[in-house]
């Protein structure tokens, strides 16, 4: 099915275009566990977000269908999905931006399993994250105030600290798709964030776990996730950066 654009709007109105939306769909309860394909033809506005339109086919087509979002500002990353073979979120992808003369294709990220139509089993994500040991690890005494870092100590790991955790890199990686035992560059990234960051002690305790045959080797410098990753991280850069560490042991 082509989108056609409607006729000019009214003076006042605002102009509004078709749009089709072909979406992968997996609804075991009533298809079966085959995974197909369904198209949806909506009325968008020039400035409407693929999210929008998302909610346009649910609300007015077919209630049945199902994705995660929240936030729909980027912040919580939970609508990470594949839109015309591309990881990105629908709440940041305007419509004009994909040639809405043409189906936009709307996909679950890969790599991890479909529970239903666009959501994901986020949980073989999370339990690498938790891996990781997400969280400021500190021996030393406890200050009586703030512990102070300079601006050049948090710049090593500033742009690490970004991460909203939606997937769309490690789902982007073909290393992750082969058998999704890889950490992943989420993880890797969260681990940078803080075995960088000056105040932390467990460095070298999240290098060894990256040490592991699933750990930081795996990573092939495919670059797929940094492509995908919706806040500009550059996340193969501080995969690098965890591998030299674990080389030099400096960080
Ligand atoms: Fe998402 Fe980027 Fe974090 Fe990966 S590094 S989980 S793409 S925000
Ligand atoms: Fe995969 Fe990114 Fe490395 S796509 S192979 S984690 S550079
Ligand atoms: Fe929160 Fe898109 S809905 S990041």
């Amino acid at each position: 099915m082509t989108a056609t654009l409607s006729e000019p709007a009214a003076v006042g109105e605002v102009p509004t275009f078709d749009v089709t939306l072909r979406i992968r769909r997996f609804t075991p309860e009533t298809h079966g566990d085959e995974a197909y394909w369904q198209e949806f033809t909506i009325q968008a506005h020039g400035t409407d977000r693929l999210l929008d339109a998302l909610h346009k086919a649910k609300w007015d087509v077919d209630g049945s269908l199902s994705f995660r979002r929240s936030c729909a500002h980027g912040v919580c990353g939970s609508d990470a999905m594949r839109i015309n073979g591309r990881n990105r979120l629908a709440c940041k992808t305007l419509l004009k931006d994909l040639d809405p003369e043409k189906p936009i294709t709307v996909e679950p990220i890969k790599g991890l399993p479909v529970i239903k139509d666009l959501i994901v089993d986020m949980e073989p994500f999370f339990a690498s994250y938790r891996e990781i040991m997400p969280f400021l690890v500190s021996e030393s005494q406890k200050p009586t105030k703030e512990r102070l870092q300079s601006a050049e100590q948090r710049e090593r790991f500033d742009d690490t600290t970004k991460c909203i955790l939606c997937a769309a890199c490690t789902s982007s990686c073909p290393v992750f798709w082969t058998d999704g035992q890889y950490f992943g560059p989420a993880a890797i990234v969260n681990a940078h964030r803080f075995i960088f960051d000056s105040r932390d002690d467990a460095g070298a305790q999240r290098l060894e776990i990256l040490n592991d045959k699933e750990g930081v080797w795996r990573c092939r410098t495919i670059f797929n996730c940094t492509e995908a990753c919706p806040r500009g991280i550059e996340v193969t850069k501080a995969i690098q950066e965890v591998k030299r560490a674990m080389v030099t042991r400096a960080y």
